[in-house]
């Protein structure tokens, strides 16, 4: 306890000592900025009017640093904000698919409205696309939760995406502008990083399975083709028949109400809307799966005889069969840019991830790989780094990496590396440019084989005495 309290005084006074220093002499010292979006990719789907597998939610982190002597970790007296020029109101609003989810999203969780009173876009957690983030202690961090971003067309380079529906390409790597103001309002620090968000490949394969089942090659007709399938099971809940609002409209239904999903929130299936209602002929009755949504729809394509026998005899490696790779590839850091490390050698394959039962507890420590190895009970043809500690804070969801802070507790291993599966130097030249602008500075030097775009290891880009050479940072002391 005492200790405790001793450790509040100095972080309260260290605060004090912030705040005015901030407020009175902000051009007596400079300030960085290091964000990263928390995962290296995030699901979306083009349509929302038959189910969700994840709604719109990626979330920013931003350090602040003042320079200095040692940098000080800035946690109050400066105002941190997004915006997002892909992704603004206007460009959503106008958006065909963003348009589904703005008019089904209040169905699939009540109570929610996508538009504030005010005519903002907001996400699930009332974020907006353009806003300030909040100060989180447990993550270290200014944060950004659940902003509802969307791939969009910008008639650029960038727009590499394939549409499954036959539309325009877009654009799976958004860029987020990232502002820090002291109270005065003068800009202390920017920084851009990505939030990436891209289209899944269910449709690849659903849209001529409903084809060949007599249902139109559309979404509609291959939800309606999924419900007939869902039913098939051992639930005999056909999932087309679903009215989650009582409008005599089957859909849309959310896959999580009954498959828990920790990436949703839950740690126990929360149970579908109380206007529910069936539609007529509906001849089962509503129930919980005991699974992980991550659990069935894993398990259950690895298993399926058809999916092996008419669409890929290799799903259990080919992640890319579900997981954004056409065109997006989603894993696209350091690991895939050295040599021939895929998903299965961190994760294992899907016939792997079910007999290790890593889907009993998805999307945590428990079951994700970590720097220092491969996911329990999967052994690697590559060498991790095993000899290589540190520790981390467990806050139930995400691994080790994400939710790693090394170089004295202070910095997280994204700030410096990159989020997961884009750990820089990228494959991707969009995900390098916010390291190769912090350590742009012509000082800098680098050692042969190593560059810019490297890890954050040019210790003067937070420190002000220290080196201006590129090297690996002390990483112990959490
Ligand atoms: C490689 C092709 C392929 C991909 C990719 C694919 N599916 Fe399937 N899926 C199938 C096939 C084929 C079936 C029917 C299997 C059968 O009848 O045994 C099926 C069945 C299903 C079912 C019915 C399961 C049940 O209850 O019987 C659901 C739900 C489903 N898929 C959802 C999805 C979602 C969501 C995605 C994307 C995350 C997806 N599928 C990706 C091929 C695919
Ligand atoms: C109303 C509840 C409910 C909803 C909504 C629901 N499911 Fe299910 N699902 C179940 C139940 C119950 C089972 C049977 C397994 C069990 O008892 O745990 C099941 C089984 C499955 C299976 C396993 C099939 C097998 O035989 O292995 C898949 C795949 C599946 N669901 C996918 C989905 C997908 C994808 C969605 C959203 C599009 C969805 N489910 C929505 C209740 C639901
Ligand atoms: C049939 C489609 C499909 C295939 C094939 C697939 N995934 Fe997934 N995967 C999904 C979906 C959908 C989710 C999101 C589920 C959720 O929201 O909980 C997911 C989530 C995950 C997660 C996070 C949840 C967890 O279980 O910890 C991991 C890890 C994962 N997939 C790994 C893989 C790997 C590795 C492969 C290839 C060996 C693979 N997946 C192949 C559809 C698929
Ligand atoms: C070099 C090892 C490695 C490879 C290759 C790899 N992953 Fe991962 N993956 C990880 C680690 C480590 C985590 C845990 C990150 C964290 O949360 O700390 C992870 C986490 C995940 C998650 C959960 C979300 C998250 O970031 O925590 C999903 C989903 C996932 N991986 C899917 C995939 C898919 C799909 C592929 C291939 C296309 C893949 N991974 C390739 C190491 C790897
Ligand atoms: C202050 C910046 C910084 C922080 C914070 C940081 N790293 Fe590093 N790390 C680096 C640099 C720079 C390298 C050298 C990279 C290279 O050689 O390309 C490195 C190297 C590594 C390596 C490569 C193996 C080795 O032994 O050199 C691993 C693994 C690693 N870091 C993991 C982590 C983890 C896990 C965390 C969080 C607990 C973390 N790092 C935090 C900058 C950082
Ligand atoms: C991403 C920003 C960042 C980079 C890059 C960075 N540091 Fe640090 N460093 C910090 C922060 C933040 C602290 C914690 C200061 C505090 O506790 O207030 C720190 C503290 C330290 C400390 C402990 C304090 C002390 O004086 O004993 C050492 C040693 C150190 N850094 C060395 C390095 C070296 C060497 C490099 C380059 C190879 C480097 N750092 C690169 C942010 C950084």
């Amino acid at each position: 306890m005492k200790s405790i309290k001793k450790k509040m005084v100095v972080v309260m006074a260290a605060a004090a000592i912030a705040v005015l220093s901030i407020a009175s002499a902000a051009s007596a010292y400079t300030y960085k900025v290091l964000a990263r979006n928390d995962l290296g990719m995030h699901c979306a789907c083009p349509t929302f009017e038959g189910f969700l597998l994840l709604p719109p939610f990626n979330t920013i982190r931003a350090q602040v640093f003042r320079m200095g002597g040692d940098p000080s970790p800035i946690t109050s007296g400066v105002t941190v904000s997004y915006s997002i020029p892909e992704n603004t109101d206007a460009i959503l609003k106008a958006d065909p698919y963003y348009s589904s989810w703005l008019t089904f999203s209040p169905k699939l969780f009540p109570g929610f409205a996508p538009v504030n009173a005010q005519g903002n876009i907001v996400g699930i957690t009332g974020k907006k696309l353009a806003d300030t983030m909040t100060y989180d202690a447990t993550s270290r961090s200014y944060i950004a939760v659940g902003v509802p971003v969307y791939p969009v067309t910008t008639g650029t380079t960038k727009d590499i995406m394939i549409d499954p529906l036959g539309g325009p390409k877009r654009n799976p790597y958004i860029t987020a502008n990232i502002t820090v103001k002291d109270t005065a309002g003068t800009t202390l620090a920017t920084t851009s990083t990505i939030m990436p968000v891209a289209f899944g490949g269910c449709c690849t394969c659903h849209l001529p399975l409903a084809a060949q089942n007599g249902y139109p090659a559309t979404p509609a007709g291959s939800f309606a083709y999924l419900g007939v399938m869902h039913a098939q099971n051992t639930s005999k809940i056909n999932i087309a028949m679903i009215d989650p609002d009582g409008d005599g409209v089957g859909g849309p239904v959310r896959c999580s109400w009954c498959h828990w999903d920790p990436a949703m929130g839950e740690s126990a299936a929360p149970g579908w809307p109380t206007a529910t209602k069936l539609l007529p002929g509906a001849t089962f009755t509503l129930k919980k799966s005991v699974y992980s949504f991550s659990d069935v729809l894993h398990r259950f394509h690895a298993k399926s005889q058809k999916v092996l026998t008419q669409f890929d005899a290799n799903i259990a490696t080919n992640c890319y069969d579900c997981h954004p790779g056409n065109n997006v590839n989603c894993y696209r850091g350091t690991h895939k840019g050295k040599t021939a490390i895929w998903c299965t050698d961190c994760h294992g394959n899907l016939t792997q991830r079910i007999a290790t039962n890593q889907m009993a507890k998805p999307w945590q420590t428990a079951s994700l790989p970590t720097c220092f190895g491969p996911s329990a009970g999967i052994t690697s043809a590559f060498a991790c780094h095993a000899t290589f500690t540190a520790s981390t804070w467990d806050p139930g969801l995400f691994g080790k990496f994400i939710n790693g802070v090394g170089h004295e507790g202070k910095v997280l291993c994204e700030s410096c590396h990159g989020s997961a599966h884009s750990e820089a130097p990228s494959t991707m030249a969009l995900d390098n440019v916010e390291n190769a602008t912090l350590q742009g500075n012509t000082a800098f030097t680098f050692p042969a084989g190593k560059d810019k775009t490297y890890s954050i290891g040019v210790c003067n880009v937070c420190h002000t005495s220290r080196s201006n050479n590129w090297s690996r940072p002390p990483h112990s002391g959490n």
